[in-house]
């Protein structure tokens, strides 16, 4: 193929994903090559779609390597894991010293950190790269989280910011970190995701079952939020879904589907990581175990006929307070979820050597992504007055923020627990709020208990050093 006719960027994987990327691609003028492992998808896509821009097909994937400009530019969007490591086996037989190839899908980061260090080897550059906004997104406008090398979006970086969502004229994509850092963000990203759905959840239930008010009411409150604070696509959609009705039954479409919550795993790696670096996200473990404890429908149908309620609830007094008190109650909670969230990518940062810039994270996740919201501006703000803030809760926005909505998250966290509705997102928000704030924590305790079974040792408040007491032998301290 003659120089000047060969694409800008291929992509290969032509599911909805992958084709709406292409799209994307070249609405916004890049030649595209486009290749699916079944060249029926490919035909498809530029059959339906060849009118949007400029496409070049290709059948074999020695075809569309040979149709991209050098160095060459490949945007992989399979499968995460087999599938991934297939795709990259091949392609880069057929590439050379300098070429690009981006994984687009939700990879777990140790393993774009190892198939980054082994297509560097061989002089490639590997670019795992978050994406989020789903099938809408990836057509008009995704928030994109590359990771990789420096030089790796000298050249793909104008291409994927052109792509991009744009807030105020910014793109939502940057320069996230190396190696793995563009996808630990964005499974960081889904981890906020299922503590934010967990906390509406929550919300939604409790204005149900404590407030009495019905999904079509729930869905008009939440509209009404969705112009404040609260302001984001996931509030937006929850108005959607809870006002929608079911066409067979005519009943609120919620109270027809099946109540177990699903997950392909981004959340419980989240999870995971945060385990291993030591930082407490327990917003979204919560809202994974929520997900988890949903889906187990034996034990919950065993429980159902044995373990009663509360003997009895009183009504709720003043509907208007309550639904205000759960307002306040989702928003406080949401800030301790993104600040978990942050101070996690903020560990993996500080493990790793990646240098992410929190403010830049929270500048890309306003457009675009699925936790895109009103309130990442404020946490970008924060970022950038203090690239070194503790906690998103210490800075002076957020903790006025929580603390004028303390009285009603309390209130609300009784309430729920003097109902028996659970609320483990609201509830372990609340905890977390309340530990960061503790001058005194009974961890002192379970020092001197593992200094009694283990000698396990324990420093004192008062001097320096380590000590264990010989609890059997007359309890006396020494140095350990
Ligand atoms: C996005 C979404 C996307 C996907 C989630 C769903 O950012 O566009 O997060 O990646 O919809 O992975 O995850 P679960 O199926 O685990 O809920």
């Amino acid at each position: 193929m003659a120089t000047e006719q060969k694409a800008r960027i291929g992509v290969t994987g032509l599911a909805v994903m992958g084709s709406n990327l292409a799209r994307n691609l070249a609405r916004h003028g890049f030649r595209v090559a486009v290749h699916n492992r079944s060249a029926a998808k490919t035909k498809t896509l530029v059959e339906q779609h060849g009118h949007e821009g400029d496409f070049v097909a290709a059948e074999s994937l020695a075809d569309f390597v040979d149709s991209l400009q050098t160095p060459r530019q490949v945007i992989i969007m399979v499968k995460a894991g087999g599938p991934t490591d297939a795709v990259i086996d091949e392609l880069v037989e057929l590439l050379e010293p300098g070429d690009m190839v981006v994984d687009g899908g939700n990879a777990h980061y140790a393993d774009t950190r190892r198939r980054e260090a082994a297509l560097r080897e061989r002089g490639l550059h590997f670019v795992g790269t978050g994406i989020s906004g789903g099938e809408e997104g990836a057509l008009n406008g995704p928030s994109i989280m590359p990771g990789g090398s420096p030089e790796s979006y000298q050249h793909l970086g104008p291409v994927l910011e052109a792509i991009s969502a744009k807030v105020d004229g910014q793109p939502c994509c940057t320069h996230v970190g190396p190696d793995g850092a563009g996808h630990f963000v964005k499974m960081v990203h889904n981890g906020i995701e299922y503590a934010d759905m967990q906390l509406i959840a929550e919300a939604f239930d409790l204005l149900h079952k404590v407030a009495g008010l019905g999904a079509g009411e729930i869905a008009e409150v939440f509209r009404g939020w969705n112009s404040g604070d609260l302001e984001s696509y996931l509030v937006e959609i929850t108005a959607e879904v809870l006002g929608h009705v079911d066409e067979a039954t005519g009943k609120p479409f919620v109270e027809v589907v099946a109540d177990q919550a699903e997950q392909k795993g981004t959340g419980r790696w989240t999870v995971q990581e945060a385990l291993e670096l030591g930082v407490p996200v327990t917003g979204i473990a919560e809202a994974v175990f929520a997900r988890s404890l949903s889906g187990h429908t034996e034990q919950r149908a065993a429980a159902q006929k044995v373990l009663p309620g509360p003997s009895s609830v009183s009504s709720v007094a003043d509907r208007d307070a309550f639904v205000e008190d759960v307002r306040q109650a989702l928003y406080a909670s949401k800030v301790v979820a993104y600040a978990q969230g942050f101070d996690e990518i903020r560990a993996a940062a500080d493990t790793y050597d990646w240098d992410i810039d929190l403010g830049a994270m929270a500048t890309i996740w306003r457009g675009g992504c699925i936790i895109r919201a009103r309130f990442l501006e404020r946490i970008k703000d924060a970022y950038d007055t203090n690239k070194d803030l503790p906690s998103l809760l210490v800075d002076s926005y957020f903790a006025d923020a929580v603390i004028k909505a303390q009285e009603a998250w309390r209130r609300v966290v009784v309430a729920a627990a003097a109902a028996g509705v659970p609320a483990p997102g609201f509830s372990s928000a609340l905890s977390y709020y309340d530990a960061l704030r503790s001058e005194r924590l009974p961890a002192a305790l379970i020092q001197g208990l593992r200094d009694f079974f283990g000698a396990h040792t324990y420093r004192r408040v008062d001097r320096e050093g380590s000590f264990h007491t010989l609890w059997g032998e007359g309890r006396n301290e020494i140095d350990a």
